[in-house]
């Protein structure tokens, strides 16, 4: 067995748990929107044509706010389209996903249905086929409270507040080919600049994100961060990332240690950005929003992209398995450890399309695999994200990542109750491993909860047919010590251990 030591004090913090962490994505591409979240006239829609079984889950998974419209979608997107009476809306090609947008679903029904969701929105403007005007335009739409041709417009469409929208992304991934309008660093920090000017000009109160890199393999990773930030460190509030994470062949060690790669571009956007601050002399400190985060495995579109225009086509419905949930599991780790600079968080995306719910028109929506451990940490990562100092007497190898240490584990602390959370990923597949938890603290804890995912059936799926085939499972496997705690994690699982004070501080 392995043996992981960790020890936890409370006085040592990294950060509040950022509420923004738990974020979600919902992208008018394959079935994300239409027979995702909408789906009118379905038997679990309500006059709205808002799902309310994928309602009730979005709830449930605790997801607090949710990027829209795009995504690769964004940046052909006229947003006047999906606004006023429906019956008047045109029919689009949506060129990022070749598929007919009827436009049915828009703005307005965004902010309905987001308000039902109990998040807070992130809308992104279009920064490639588009420009200032547009951005401008759209804010004056949803920001500002009236008398001006847009607000007037927002009113005359039924909505009589401004909606005070407060975070919003200057464009979708421009640093890649494949984005319409795609630009060069220079073109694209120069325009992020700008734009962030005008929409602050129209309301100081929003808060904005510029595209970083798409992916940490892009060639002009690094370079295209610091010249955005050279031309945009003042205007703008934070900088983007965007990671999916695929199976590695032959290497299902590098695959459950996904999180090493995302640790790592955290920590390179922490440095470019600081080292363009230290260029500028400047104390603003630039936070990231990894507003595009997952695994994924099925292809988006053919390559030879050549498939027939098709309204909500099914694209990228990866179904989950265990071992997925685990991999999404140490992901929420990094995030979480790194909550000192990363504030805002998307899991792309949110139903049907790379997505932790699943939705048909003939059954009642389900949560696959990697719903539970999103769920599961956006309800007890509370209060403060602590500093874990870890030792192992081992390494595990990856031929992909070479030595890689077999344990990962972050905690919270609530301040208020005085309870801990440690959530754990055993990526050895395997050996079990002893996680012996040293707390500095006088109290002694008892334990609430012990729930593990993965540990066995790793390929195992939440099918519409067995929708509940992959759930956490509780363990005793635990023991509490003289100072602290002690858990057993099986190999290839993710673990989360509720400890709380005995007099329930
Ligand atoms: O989430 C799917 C797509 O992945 C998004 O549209 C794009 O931004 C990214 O490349």
């Amino acid at each position: 067995m392995i043996t992981c030591k960790a020890t936890l004090d409370p006085a040592f913090i990294v950060a509040p748990v950022p509420p923004r962490l738990f974020g979600s994505f919902v992208e008018h591409m394959g079935r994300c929107v239409y027979q995702g979240i909408f789906e009118p006239g379905n038997e679990n829609a309500d006059g709205d044509g808002f799902r309310l079984d994928v309602l009730e889950l979005t709830r449930e998974m605790g997801v607090s706010v949710v990027r829209y419209p795009g995504g690769n979608f964004v940046s052909g997107y006229s947003w006047e389209d999906g606004v006023g009476p429906v019956s008047a809306r045109p029919t689009r090609l949506d060129l990022a996903w070749r598929s007919i947008e009827p436009n049915t679903f828009g703005l307005n029904e965004f902010m309905r249905w987001i308000a039902r969701a109990q998040a807070e929105p992130m809308l992104a403007v279009n920064l490639g086929t588009r420009g200032v005007a547009e951005a401008v335009s759209l804010l004056e739409y949803t920001n500002f409270p009236s008398g001006t041709q847009y607000s007037d417009l927002r009113i005359s469409h039924g909505q009589r507040e401004p909606y005070s929208v407060k975070l919003w992304c200057l464009g979708n991934e421009m640093d890649g080919p494949w984005q319409l309008g795609h630009k060069s660093a220079d073109e694209y920090g120069r325009l992020a600049a700008e734009t962030a000017k005008a929409m602050r000009l129209v309301d100081p109160s929003i808060e904005l994100v510029a595209c970083g890199s798409s992916h940490a393999g892009m060639p002009t990773f690094g370079a295209w961060e610091t010249a955005v930030l050279e031309h945009a460190y003042e205007q703008i509030d934070f900088l983007s990332l965007h990671a999916y994470y695929k199976k590695i062949d032959g290497d299902p060690v590098g695959y459950l240690a996904s999180a090493d790669s995302m640790d790592n571009f955290i920590a390179g956007v922490v440095a470019t950005c600081d080292h363009v601050a230290a260029m500028k002399r400047t104390k603003k400190q630039i936070k990231l929003s990894f507003d595009e985060w997952n695994v994924e495995h099925l292809p988006y579109i053919p390559e030879e992209n050549q498939q027939a225009w098709e309204h909500a086509p099914r694209v990228a419905e990866d179904e989950y398995t265990a071992e997925d949930a685990v991999v999404i599991g140490n992901l929420l780790i990094s995030l979480l450890r790194h909550s000192d600079r990363v504030a805002v968080a998307c899991q792309a995306q949110l139903v049907n399309v790379i997505a932790p719910i699943r939705a048909e028109s003939d059954a009642k929506a389900w949560r696959q695999t990697i719903f539970h451990p999103f769920a599961l940490t956006a309800r007890y990562a509370r209060g403060d994200v602590l500093r874990v100092e870890m030792h192992s007497d081992t390494t595990i190898d990856s031929p992909s990542r070479g030595d890689v240490k077999p344990v990962d584990m972050v905690a919270t602390r609530d301040v208020n109750d005085g309870s801990t959370t440690i959530f754990a990923v055993n990526r050895s597949v395997s050996d079990a491993a002893l996680l012996d938890v040293r707390i500095v603290q006088d109290d002694t804890y008892t334990i609430v909860e012990h729930a593990v995912i993965g540990g066995a059936h790793l390929s195992a799926v939440n099918a519409q047919s067995d929708p509940a085939r992959v759930t956490p499972l509780p363990s005793t496997a635990h023991e509490l010590t003289d100072r602290g705690i002690t858990a057993q994690l099986p190999p290839a699982s993710w673990t989360m251990l509720r400890l709380a004070a005995p007099d329930g501080r």
